[in-house]
């Protein structure tokens, strides 16, 4: 363990859509006995609360206001990534394709981005030891100087099998329905990259894991190793 640091170290882990970044992430907190932060949730939790709302998701202001009531009477598990809103826990609207889909178009708008900036850091900061906080912007704009960077990545097919294994819990899957997972991925990860602010992109000093070749554990390791490697452990 590195003594020499205060403050809570960060690893920030970005990567496009179906990547294995919770699992990997919470899977490897576990491990070391830090905090996981999955931003992505937070993203989803406000398109899931305008949805209830009905409020478009376009509507900047309106957006602006449901932020401000989900910070003020959030309560979020970190042991469980479990997000409560005004006594409920919503948690389990929060895993749908069409959640992703939502909250990425949420997510191109800046008022949204800048109101939930502090909130990831804040999250992550809380705990005693350390976080891997995991999105899209964390290594370029949320944890611009994070502990370590890394980038999780897998090849488009594998992510859309690995994406449709989760969804469908290790149901037969049709090709039909992998290519639509395909293109559904792909289309959020095009629109993720290509927004003007925050875009998914590879910070210049972040490491690239590509984890097509590799399973479940093998990335946990890979992840761990590379913050041994560090020294933050
Ligand atoms: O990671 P997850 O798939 O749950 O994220 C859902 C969407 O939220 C992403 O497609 C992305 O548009 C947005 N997001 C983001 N920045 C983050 C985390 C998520 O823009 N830090």
């Amino acid at each position: 363990m590195n003594q020499s640091k205060q403050r809570c170290l960060i690893v920030a882990v970005d990567g496009p859509a179906g990547s294995g970044k919770s699992s990997v992430c919470s899977k490897a907190c576990k491990r070391l006995g830090w905090t996981y932060v999955n931003t992505g949730f937070l993203y989803r939790a406000v398109a899931y609360i305008c949805g209830v709302r009905q409020i478009p998701l376009n509507a900047s202001e309106k957006l602006g206001v449901v932020i401000d009531d989900f910070m003020q009477s959030l309560i979020w598990d970190p042991e469980t990534q479990a997000v409560w809103f005004q006594g409920e826990n919503i948690s389990t609207h929060l895993y749908t394709d069409q959640a992703g889909k939502d909250a990425s178009l949420i997510a191109t708008n800046r008022l949204v981005r800048e109101k939930l900036l502090p909130l990831q850091r804040d999250l992550a900061r809380r705990s005693p030891v350390g976080s891997i906080v995991d999105g899209r912007d964390i290594g370029t704009v949320v944890f611009p100087d994070a502990d370590l960077k890394v980038f999780l990545t897998a090849s488009i097919d594998e992510r859309a099998r690995r994406r449709i294994r989760q969804l469908k819990d290790g149901a037969h899957v049709t090709p039909e329905e992998l290519d639509t997972i395909r293109t559904s991925i792909a289309e959020r990860d095009k629109q993720d990259a290509a927004r003007d602010v925050a875009p998914l992109i590879q910070a210049p000093d972040a490491i690239l894991l590509d984890t097509s070749e590799l399973d479940m554990n093998g990335t946990i390791d890979a992840l761990v190793s590379l913050i041994r490697a560090r020294n933050l452990v």
